[in-house]
């Protein structure tokens, strides 16, 4: 509990702040002051405030908290006003929108800043004004950014974050330049730009033609030009470094885009272009990403999996992961442009299609599965401008550093909360012995910071994990290595990356259980299809093998014999799957491959099949939980350091569906619930942002007695984005059950 707020300023952000606060309680009293008495009449009337005072002072004195919400350029001498006042302990804030001034304003007036100003800034309005306008409700969800300096006092910053928080807002803290410059550009430059083009055609004789033809497009982007003139002048003198700053940038593309228009280079527009609108995408993303991270529950997808049902039909599932990254990743460095078909839209693969963009590469689509790259060649990559933000993505982090470790640039890789705990020494370490400078995180864990510029030299390397996406980082670094660079891995792993150079034109070398390449040769465009998910199908192969009376066909599935490790464990469970119509594209075996009811029981699961099956153990899992007798897993600690500790976490889950289940360190005991009673319980599991898991739990209800409602499901959205669509088609009683 607070004692007296006072407002300065009763218009829309003052009003709306007052009357949040007020209605909360949370104020012993809320007074307000204004120089328009029809304001302050008003603000009475619509209970915005508990009274008003005329004059400063004697609202002033004795208050807890003043918030100055007058506009930007009345500020100054508003806080002239203040600085004759005997304040105390009164904590001061305010809400302008640029505030180096505001700071160097408050300077001026106080002699420094006093320690109990805390400056911040709601990014929220609408395009009523006044107190008439005020909305209690008008922070919700809104940020407000907080730019405290050294001196600020900690107790006054948590009570003004403590306001802020009352009234909805998420508050986020910021520097003050940093916050100037970031609001002149996502702001300040807009606003700019639509008051300028608006005026601009206005002022052209041929105006009524063009205002009366005006399309959607033209109101969309000029919005904002409707906005208060007094307001946006006083933020342009206000801001005005920060907004000069990021105008000549923007004036440096614009007579860039002027320039390919003028030379007819539809190249470079089709860059920008696709950049710009993936970009508008991608950030939409990380920012809604972000406030998962912050708020798990809030943003949780939950699925609903209803008990029972029996499968038919014949499906094609999304594009195979691994082969999607790699197609982007060469094409990228192929010279000369690259068709794929049947590439995963899903939000890894897209990761690493953002980043390759993000470093200058033209890329068309996807639209339904085709892409187009245009290829620069293994020395064309440009510095992104910022961090490559790879989402959740393992794979593009691991084999991106392998490749960006020889390049002239630096380059810094971020990734979700998952991927920013996944170890990354495996990837870090060999590359440094060939030369590469890489900084991680604590732990070895992301971010990675890699330095341009460096010789790297060919090595050989023993893994002492068998891992495809570690072999693969080193085979790409290889490319840009003096001499020859080896791997020999410890079991068969996954090898998309070598048949995929080859399908270049890049020679590689496989000796047994080692693969090298030599720098000095280039990629040559190609057309790459890729073949539908083994690791998705996977699924479908459980689903279809421990629901009764149920046979399904998923077609053209890649079958490369390093990925089919779930089939053969299937079969020893006693599976009844087929392989028909095998066929080779584009380098990679195919089949479409049956899948009929059978029943299941338990074995002793091979170890060398675990590379073989990495992915697919969680949904392998649920077929252990369905089977007769038990199932043991050995040698997968991997599976420990996947999106999430796949072990612990579907051993959580499959005990709350009351399956006798023992973690071990290096894998799991399942006993099977065939020999009992023959289904599972129902209940409540957590993916923890794991797809795999979630989609495994959805299996998992054909053999449950009851409903399982599936919590943190977004990231299924990373390798299987219509997974619900195709699963309640075949005949999987799963639907998205909330978002809240
Ligand atoms: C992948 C390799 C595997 C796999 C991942 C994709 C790849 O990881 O789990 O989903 O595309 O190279 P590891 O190499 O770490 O086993």
């Amino acid at each position: 509990m607070i004692g007296r707020l006072v407002v300065v300023g009763l218009g829309l952000i003052g009003g709306s702040f007052a009357k949040g606060l007020r209605e909360s309680g949370l104020c012993r009293e809320v007074v307000g002051v204004d120089l328009d008495p029809q304001s302050c009449r008003l603000a009475v009337e619509l209970g915005v405030v508990d009274r008003c005072e005329e004059q400063l002072a004697a609202a002033c004195q004795g208050a807890e908290v003043i918030q100055l919400a007058v506009p930007i350029l009345a500020m100054e001498k508003l806080l002239v006003e203040l600085a004759k006042l005997d304040l105390g302990n009164t904590v001061l804030t305010d809400v302008g929108s640029a505030k180096g001034n505001v700071v160097r304003a408050a300077r001026l007036a106080f002699g420094e800043m006093p320690a109990r100003f805390v400056p911040g800034h709601p990014i929220a309005g609408s395009e009523q004004s006044g107190v008439e306008a005020a909305n209690a409700e008008l922070f919700r969800r809104h940020k407000v950014i907080l730019t405290p300096l050294e001196q600020t006092d900690s107790q006054a910053l948590q009570l003004v974050d403590r306001l802020w928080r009352e009234l909805g807002a998420d508050v986020e803290h910021m520097q003050v330049e940093h916050h100037d410059q970031v609001l002149a550009a996502t702001s300040h430059l807009p606003h700019l730009l639509a008051f300028g083009l608006v005026d601009s055609l206005a002022k052209r004789s041929e105006n009524l033609e063009i205002f009366r033809y005006a399309a959607g497009g033209f109101r969309d982007f000029t919005r904002i030009a409707g906005s208060d003139p007094v307001m946006w002048h006083d933020i342009f003198l206000a801001n005005r470094e920060a907004v000069l700053h990021t105008l000549d940038l923007f004036r440096g593309d614009l007579d860039a885009l002027r320039d390919a228009v003028d030379a007819g280079d539809g190249h470079q527009l089709l860059g920008v272009f696709t950049r710009a609108r993936v970009a508008r995408e991608h950030f939409s993303k990380i920012l809604a990403r972000r406030a998962y991270v912050d708020a798990m529950h809030s943003n949780d997808l939950i699925f609903l999996a209803n008990p029972g049902g029996k499968l038919s039909g014949r499906i094609r599932v999304p594009g195979d992961k691994s082969i999607s990254h790699r197609s982007i990743m060469l094409g990228s460095l192929a010279e000369g442009t690259t068709e794929v078909e049947g590439f995963l839209e899903g939000e890894d693969a897209l990761a690493t299609l953002q980043a390759f963009r993000d470093m200058g590469v033209v890329i068309e689509g996807p639209h339904h599965g085709r892409v187009t790259i245009h290829g620069v060649g293994l020395h064309g990559l440009q510095a992104p401008p910022g961090p490559l933000y790879l989402g959740n993505s393992g794979t593009s982090m691991r084999l991106l550093s392998g490749l960006l470790a020889g390049q002239s640039f630096d380059s810094t890789l971020t990734g979700d909360a998952s991927l920013s705990k996944r170890p990354m020494n495996r990837v870090a370490r060999p590359l440094r012995e060939m030369g590469a400078m890489i900084e991680t995180g604590p732990e070895g864990r992301p971010p990675l910071t890699i330095r341009g510029g460096q010789r790297l030299s060919g090595m050989h390397y023993e893994m002492p994990v068998a891992s495809a996406q570690v072999k693969s980082c080193l085979l790409l670094a290889g490319l840009y290595a003096a001499g020859q660079t080896s791997v020999t891995e410890p079991a068969p792993t996954r090898d998309h990356t070598e048949r995929m150079l080859r399908g270049f034109g890049y020679p590689v070398a496989v000796d047994g259980s080692t693969a090298s390449v030599e720098s000095g040769h280039k990629l040559t465009a190609t057309h790459i299809e890729v073949p539908a998910d083994i690791s998705s199908a996977a699924f479908f192969l459980v689903a279809g093998s421990i629901a009764e009376d149920s046979e399904l066909l998923l077609e053209h599935v890649g079958i490369n014999p390093t990925r089919t490790g779930v089939i053969d464990i299937l079969k020893l469970m006693g599976g009844d799957i087929s392989l028909e119509n095998q066929r080779e594209v584009g380098g990679e075996p195919v089949a479409d491959i049956r899948v009929r009811s059978a029943k299941l029981h338990g074995i002793d699961i091979p170890e060398h099949l675990v590379p073989l099956a990495i992915d697919e153990f969680p949904v392998l899992f649920v077929a252990a939980a369905c089977a007769e007798g038990r199932t043991v897993l050995r040698g997968a600690e991997e599976l420990r350091v996947k999106e999430s500790d796949r072990i612990q976490v579907m051993a959580d889950g499959l005990l709350t569906l009351g399956v006798k289940v023992e973690p071990t360190p290096d894998g799991i005991i399942i006993d099977g619930v065939a020999s009992d009673s023959g289904s599972m319980g129902g209940g409540e599991v957590w993916s923890h942002g794991d797809h795999r898991i979630a989609m495994a739990f959805s299996v998992a209800s054909l053999r449950a007695a009851a409903p399982i409602h599936i919590h943190d499901c977004a990231n299924v959205a990373t390798s299987f984005p219509n997974f619900l669509a195709l699963a309640a088609q075949v005949g999987i009683r799963v639907t998205q059950e909330a978002k809240s």
